[in-house]
């Protein structure tokens, strides 16, 4: 698990936020540049990589694989990349921490490499279903075993892989990469037909760097290229942790906040269309293009907000801010439900129980469903102690209910944030004008 249990932070209520600001590069979109890069025949400039521990750690497998990666300070990076072929295994096992992305996207990468790659991360990651990554890969013919088939730590033998026409039974994004990179060392075309629509990051990026992918409807399809190929990648901000910014922009009376260059692919934008049905006041400005992501300015100013339903496709257009919209239902009148997400279950932590109990006891009016949650809405925060279960956006979500509480929140095992945000704290206290965002460590 990420994090320490003993790392608290205390959030009082704060003054609005106010003013502009920049969030951390996408999380997504970075461990992608860092795998595909690593794949290029030649060098790719890396601007605005996301330095936070889950990303760093693919930038590290790739290192161990034999990638030489430059620094040249803050977020600017050049990968020397190595081919399509020309990974090679590292003496031990691949430690990626608290990384999601990277255990179930780089075996669809090490499909094809020559040699016998070991995958595991910690107590969270080792707890999450990995079956779901083994059984496509698995049917192309890759050689990939799991701890009882199911768990970290993985092993990948690459070799020969089978193009493969796959029907993914659960909407992540996660799979649907994994099975499209392996497919780029098939022997065919490989396709995935998503349940639902799912975050397109690696179709983009592959395709700005020669791939041959193609989609139709839900389907996409991916050829087999003989080498990939990218000059440069500016990762985008990332919504998802612009989104904590925007929550509390909306509930904290009189705030007024401008996002800068966030990015807005459709895949991921489920949160603000939530919020719009809420009566939210969020526009965005500037909207352009930037290595193959469309990205934008948001402006947020505090609205009143009312109740609504979440269900179906929009619920995995917003699958990790799902957790916010039950902050947002506490500040709206009438009773909201999130339902469609049982994938909540098997994130970082178990997204609904945790949330259900640690919004339960700042005094929010929640129970849980069985594929997601009710709020009765109205009273807002009283305050109290939050509890994050090591997960980064639960932490930032119980920091953010206690700047817009009554009496503040103590979030407990804090640390975890520098999973996706690390300068989390410092960031929201500038835009409430300093000292009126009081945190500490316990
Ligand atoms: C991600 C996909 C999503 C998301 C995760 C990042 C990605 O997971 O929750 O934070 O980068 O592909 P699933 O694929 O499990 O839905």
């Amino acid at each position: 698990m990420a994090g320490h249990p003993e790392s608290s932070a205390s959030f009082s209520p704060a003054k609005p936020l106010r003013g502009s600001t920049k969030v951390p590069a996408d999380k997504s979109v970075s461990h992608r540049a860092a795998m595909v890069a690593a794949l290029c025949h030649g060098d790719v400039v890396i601007r605005n990589f996301l330095n936070a521990d889950d990303t760093n750690a693919t930038l590290a497998a790739m290192e161990s694989c034999g990638v030489a990666v430059e620094r040249h300070g803050g977020s600017l990076f050049t990968v020397h990349g190595v081919g399509l072929r020309g990974l090679r295994p590292p003496g031990g096992t691949i430690d990626i921490g608290n990384s999601g992305t990277s255990i179930r996207l780089l075996p669809g990468i090490f499909a094809g490499q020559p040699g016998a790659f070991t995958l595991d991360g910690d107590e969270s990651i080792r707890r999450r279903p990995m079956d779901r990554v083994v059984a496509p890969l698995s049917e192309m013919g890759v050689g990939i075993e799991a701890r009882e088939g199911r768990f970290a730590p993985l092993t990948v033998r690459g070799g020969v892989v089978r193009a493969i026409d796959y029907d993914m039974p659960v909407a992540s994004a996660q799979v649907k990469s994994a099975v499209l990179l392996a497919g780029l060392f098939a022997d065919g075309p490989t396709s995935v037909t998503e349940p639902a629509l799912c975050r397109d990051h690696t179709e983009r990026m592959l395709a700005g760097a020669g791939a041959d992918v193609t989609r139709s409807g839900m389907k996409t399809t991916i050829r087999p290229v003989e080498r990939l190929e990218l000059e440069e990648v500016r990762v985008p901000g990332d919504l998802s942790s612009a989104a904590f910014l925007v929550v509390a922009a909306t509930i904290i009376e009189g705030s007024s906040l401008r996002i800068e260059e966030v990015g807005v692919n459709p895949t991921r934008t489920g949160l603000l269309d939530i919020m719009s049905a809420m009566g939210a006041d969020i526009r965005v400005e500037n909207e352009r293009e930037q290595s193959g992501e469309p990205v934008g300015d948001l402006v947020i100013r505090s609205a009143q907000l009312r109740a609504t339903s979440v269900g179906g496709d929009i619920s995995g257009r917003a699958i990790d801010e799902l957790p916010l919209v039950a902050l947002l239902a506490a500040f709206a009148q009438g009773e909201t439900v999130v339902g469609g997400a049982d994938e909540l279950r098997v994130k970082e932590s178990d997204r609904i129980a945790g949330l259900v109990s640690s919004m339960a006891a700042i005094g929010v009016e929640i129970e849980a469903r069985e594929d997601g949650f009710a709020v009765s809405g109205g009273g807002g925060v009283r305050g109290g102690v939050f509890e994050s279960h090591g997960d980064h956006r639960m932490a930032m979500l119980g920091a953010i209910a206690g700047l817009a509480s009554r009496e503040g929140v103590v979030v407990r095992d804090f640390d975890c944030v520098s999973v996706s945000f690390p300068d989390f704290t410092n960031r929201v206290s500038r835009l409430v004008g300093g000292g009126d965002v009081c945190w500490y460590w316990l």
